[in-house]
């Protein structure tokens, strides 16, 4: 077991129990933050949209050209933006701190 840090569209941070193999959409929607994860994970809507706190940007995988060519709809990337439902929690992602983006 392990948590991820989450800062909602309000601005307010969550510890969330997370669950080893889901996905962190998964993670984020079933908490009920304000994740919407309309696709169900096929990086197909984009709704999964968080940033990674930079702490954390640099370990997690790569994304795969399909999510960077659905980051690049998107009208408003930031550093460390990526889609949750493309990130699969593991231990060595406990602690994990991201901010759920603006729609
Ligand atoms: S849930 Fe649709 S792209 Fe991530």
């Amino acid at each position: 077991m392990g948590f991820i840090h989450v800062t909602d569209r309000a601005g307010k941070r969550h510890e969330l129990e997370a669950v080893e193999g889901w996905r962190v959409m998964e993670i984020l929607r079933d908490h009920g933050v304000g994740m919407e994860g309309i696709c169900g994970g096929a990086c197909a809507c984009a709704t999964c949209h968080v940033v990674i706190d930079e702490t954390w940007a640099d370990r997690l995988h790569p994304p795969r050209d399909e999510e960077i060519d659905k980051l690049d709809e998107l009208p408003l990337l930031h550093d460390g933006s990526r889609l949750s439902c493309q990130i699969i929690w593991g231990p060595d992602l406990d602690g994990l701190s991201l901010t759920i983006a603006d729609d």
